[in-house]
């Protein structure tokens, strides 16, 4: 059995993916760098399929690349440090 199957496969990673933005995109320390992000659905249903796929589920992510999706960021090893 796969962790997809496991877990209860796209609802319950649906329901991480809706999860894990309602925090961030209400989190003042991430809020910002999501701010230019023109359509959050398509953001969201990347976010699913590219998690479903790691994680043994059948969906084929058809988003960018880590490093494109990132690169204009400025993400360091030091972003996720609270100062
Ligand atoms: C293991 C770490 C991470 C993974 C697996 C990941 C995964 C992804 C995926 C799958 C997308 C969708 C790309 C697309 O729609 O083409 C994305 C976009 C994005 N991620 Fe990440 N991400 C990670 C870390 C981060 C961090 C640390 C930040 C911010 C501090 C971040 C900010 C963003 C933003 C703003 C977008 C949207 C970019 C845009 O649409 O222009 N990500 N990420």
């Amino acid at each position: 059995m796969t962790i997809y199957d496991s877990i209860g496969g796209a609802p319950s990673v649906r329901v991480v993916v809706d999860k894990f933005y309602g925090r961030v995109l209400n989190d003042p320390q991430w809020a910002h760098y999501f701010a230019g992000v023109a359509d959050i659905d398509k953001l969201k249903s990347h976010q699913r399929s590219s998690i479903a796929a790691a994680i043994g589920g059948p969906e084929i992510y058809q988003g960018r690349d880590m490093g494109a999706a990132h690169a204009t960021l400025g993400i360091t090893a030091r972003t996720s440090m609270r100062s």
